[in-house]
């Protein structure tokens, strides 16, 4: 390694700081290449700490320190310490003491969008979880709160909006200068990553919300000029959020106005500044002609998330970082809830657990496993993961199932009362769920420490004489790094019997009698459950609606599984049992390939799939997650070791094609059926009908292409919305059709000026799965729309490329591997943060075949030596390797 390791910072190490911060004024001279900012406040002896006349250490990074005075005197050069990571004063007097210090920083030249930067000209910050060290000296830590008033003045014509956190105050012209001012005041106390300041040539577009107790909030969603007429989708958002958040937990919201910002440089999705969200455009903006179905769902949520937060995460925030997941997971659970309420909560329900196991199960199978609540970490910004976000909104479900839905409420009416205006910590949330529902849920909590996902092996036996049915679980988690030992989980399993007509059978359960809810748990390593009474052979579904985050090891028939896809009254295990039996006809079907033998039947599958489709009770939507089978990366998940990613396409693509030409009448039928009448609308029943079609087109476009290119091509002509043209075009990309570059190149001509469609185009790039994708990569990062100082358009194709082309990314030469580690390599010298996330593409590098293994070792290797690398790749690099 070339440089000194970075530290680790330890859970077990939290201390309180030394000193608590009165009301915090900020003063902030904005210029484009050197803007100054005056902090000035005063600072008491914090109780909470041990440490007595202890020197003042704040946090500061890639600022110039102007000056400092203490207590209104200058301090020389020779009263203090810097170095790049903090200010040092050693020489206290008592406190209170009061402190002003002048700082310059370099928005134009912020290319890390982390702190102050510029994006298209104007002025934004992004402060989680660490950059308001990048704006002035400061405790940059969550459990350091205060009241803001931020004063901030700029060139009129640049910057006429000037907006911060909380309620403006008041502003004007600076005579005798081309310069006006602003002042917002905040007056809830609040930690420095909630931070945040706008400045430049908006479009604000206005609504207004009155809460449940009557008050008035002025809305505000601020765009590029020119993009006031794609708000609309958002506004409506916002105002179902507050809405929402009121009628399912009593939650008001508690300032004058609401501000969302939509900026086109951002590294994540959205921010949930105080007052002021700060979003990523393609979170906001939505055309019926710009932004597809799953735009519009995704702004809904992410809207919602980010107004959530502010009682989950900003009115109770975080003790540390380590915490993260309070508020995170918290935040999701909740996000999720409302999709559920607006929109269907069974197609909610599969959608989430799609994205649990793409993104959240892998990361827990691999060398970035943690538990939801780490010990120890090196880059914060590298655990906002989706074991952070996806596991700790699955535990806050859990919680839910085993305390039942009133105690929840109750409990969580306990947490807001109890933790208002506090930072705390996941114990402090557990403790409230305990203590409102009477339960102890000290084993629970290991849910919050262990990593790894436990797999759940099940034996079942029925006995005719008897008419008992037994079910044995026994519970392992393999070890995760640093994890060698696993202790067993408390486990909430939601099952029923079913009769062989389909219905439910009672649940009498041996020593409890009959069940209140259908709920089992397993707490131990191994236990047998008897259930008595049972009249007739049931078929056992099991986890039903997935109730928790766990891998079932079953030896299900499948008849059985057919059984299940027609008859479960649970629709998750119904969407469950038809991906179960699609993961082991694929499987089978690559050894059949791999040993040259002739391919399984599926016949019975395709039966099934046909009777769904042909079931008039059933919505489209969750017709259309049937169709859709498990994914390269599930696949190569269960196989688990020595995969061979060219030969899971290759089966995967057989089985679709099988499919496909058997159902494909069926499936011609829907596209008739389903297609567009009046106007466009977001809707879930609309929503649903488009999602069927295409997912009929994709799987036509495998069974008879010819067929369907046509049809393809007649849908891409008259394409009326965004959903129809991206729709269309995945389906193509999904085959290897002569007309795909052709349509790709239509698409990029219709939409060349527009960022977020010309973002869509890489990101169908990057979905092609012939052979040489990688050099289409490359080549495609020299195209003149790529930049790689825009995340989107990075994440469009790099990130594209890593997570949905398997076999192009995980190519047996190692050339997917280069590119990426080339891209990541150049990127972390701007933007760290979105270099290491593409670096965890790499995470499952392990279940691949020798050549693969070994090609991905050497471009890790690669990373982790490279001279001057940031501490977030070196984190994500060298655990990758080493895990
Ligand atoms: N607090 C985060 C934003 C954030 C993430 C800041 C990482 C700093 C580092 C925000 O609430 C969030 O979680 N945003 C998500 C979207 C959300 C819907 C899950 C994001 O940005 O991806
Ligand atoms: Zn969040």
């Amino acid at each position: 390694m070339a440089q000194d390791a970075p530290t680790t910072i330890h859970l077990k190490d939290y201390k309180p700081a030394p000193y608590v911060p009165g009301d915090l004024f900020l003063n902030f001279s904005l210029e484009p290449r050197a803007t100054r900012v005056t902090s000035r406040l005063q600072f008491s002896a914090n109780p909470a700490s041990k440490e007595k006349n202890a020197a003042l250490v704040l946090t500061g990074e890639r600022i110039k320190l102007v000056s400092v005075k203490l207590d209104s005197k200058a301090l020389a050069a020779s009263d203090y310490v810097f170095t790049d990571s903090d200010l040092t004063i050693p020489n206290i007097p008592a406190a209170p003491f009061t402190l002003e210090i002048e700082t310059e920083c370099d928005p134009v030249g912020n290319t890390a969008l982390s702190g102050l930067y510029q994006s298209s000209g104007i002025f934004c910050t992004q402060c989680e979880a660490e950059g308001f060290r990048r704006i002035t000296y400061f405790y940059d830590r969550p459990d350091v709160m205060t009241r803001y008033t931020v004063r901030m003045e700029a060139n009129k014509a640049a910057c006429p909006v000037l907006l911060s956190n909380g309620n403006f105050q008041e502003g004007g012209d600076i005579a005798g200068t081309d310069r006006h001012f602003a002042v917002w005041h905040d007056p809830h106390p609040k930690p420095s990553y909630l931070f945040a300041l706008v400045a430049g040539d908006l479009a604000g577009v206005h609504g207004s919300f009155t809460t449940m107790s009557s008050k008035t909030v002025q809305l505000g969603i601020y765009v590029e000029k020119g993009k006031e007429d794609r708000c609309a989708w958002a506004m409506e958002s916002l105002k179902a959020s507050m809405r929402w958040d009121e009628t399912a937990f009593g939650r008001e919201y508690d300032l004058d106005v609401f501000n969302i910002v939509a900026v086109s440089d951002f590294n994540m999705g959205a921010m949930e500044n105080k007052g002021l969200n700060v979003f990523n455009d393609k979170y906001i903006l939505a055309l019926p002609e710009t932004a597809t179905d799953l735009d519009y769902t995704n702004i809904e949520a992410i809207i919602a998330h980010e107004y959530f937060h502010n009682w989950t995460g900003n009115r109770i925030t975080c003790r540390d970082w380590f915490q993260l997941c309070l508020k995170e997971g918290l935040t999701v659970f909740r996000d999720q809830e409302f999709s559920s309420d607006l929109r269907s909560r069974a197609v909610k329900r599969i959608t989430d657990v799609k994205t649990l196991r793409a993104r959240q199960m892998p990361e827990d199978a691999g060398p970035l496993a943690h538990p939801p609540r780490p010990n120890a970490y090196i880059e914060i910004n590298n655990f906002y993961t989706p074991t952070v976000y996806e596991k700790g909104a699955e535990i806050c479900r859990m919680m839910k199932t085993l305390i039942g839905e009133k105690a929840f409420r109750k409990a969580m009416d306990l947490y807001f009362e109890r933790h208002d205006g506090e930072a705390a910590t996941v114990e402090d949330f557990v403790a409230c769920m305990a203590d409102a529902s009477g339960r102890d849920l000290s084993q629970f909590f290991k849910w919050y420490e262990q990593a790894g996902t436990p797999h759940v092996k099940v034996t079942t036996h029925y006995d005719a004489k008897a008419k008992t049915f037994d079910l044995t679980l026994a519970q392992k988690t393999a070890p995760t790094p640093g994890q060698a030992d696993k202790q067993p989980m408390h486990i909430p399993l939601g099952l029923g019997l079913v009769g062989p007509s389909g219905e439910d059978m009672a649940l009498d359960l041996e020593g409890v009698g009959s069940l209140n809810a259908p709920i089992i748990e397993l707490t131990e390593e191994k236990k047998l459950f008897r259930f008595r009474n049972v009249t007739a052979r049931p078929v056992l579904s099991l986890n039903r609606g997935f109730s928790a985050p766990v891998i079932l090891q079953e030896n299900v028939s499948p008849e059985d599984q057919l059984f299940l896809m027609g008859r479960d009254k649970d629709t998750f295990n119904r969407w469950e049992a038809g991906q179960s039996l699609g993961k082991s006809l694929i499987i089978a079907n690559l050894a059949a390939l791999r040993d040259k033998l002739p391919p399984p039947r599926s016949k019975g599958y395709a039966d099934a799939l046909q009777k769904t489709l042909a079931d008039t009770t059933l919505d489209a939507a969750f017709k259309a997650l049937m169709l859709g089978l498990p994914t390269e990366a599930d696949i190569a998940a269960a196989i688990a070791k020595d995969v061979d990613t060219d030969l899971v396409l290759q089966s995967r693509n057989r089985l679709r094609a099988e499919l496909g030409a058997e159902l494909k009448d069926s499936l011609l039928a829907i596209w008739k059926d389903t297609e567009e009448r009046g106007a466009y609308a977001p809707t879930p029943e609309n929503t649903g009908r488009r999602s069927l079609r295409y997912a009929a087109l994709g799987l036509l476009a495998a069974g008879a292409p010819k067929i369907a290119v046509d049809l393809i091509q007649r849908d891409l002509a008259k394409a009326s919305n965004m959903t129809a043209e991206i729709g269309a075009l995945s389906a193509l990309v999904g085959i290897d059709a002569p007309e795909t570059n052709l349509e790709l190149e239509n698409f990029h001509a219709r939409h060349a000026g527009d960022s977020l469609l010309v973002d869509k185009w890489f990101s169908l790039h990057s979905q092609v799965a012939t052979p040489g994708a990688a050099a289409r990569i490359e080549a495609l990062m020299g195209h003149p729309d790529f930049r790689l100082s825009t995340p989107n358009r990075v994440y469009a194709l790099i990130g594209g490329f890593t997570a949905m082309n398997l076999s192009g990314f995980h190519a047996a030469d190692g050339e997917g591997y280069r590119v990426v580690a080339d891209t990541i390599l150049k990127l972390d010298k701007t933007n760290p943060q979105v270099a290491a996330r593409l670096a965890t593409g790499f995470r499952s590098w392990r279940l691949m075949d020798e050549a693969r293994r070994k090609a991905a070792t050497v471009q890790l290797e690669r990373i982790v030596a490279t001279p001057g690398l940031s501490r977030d790749c070196f984190e994500i690099a060298s655990k990758t390797l080493k895990g």
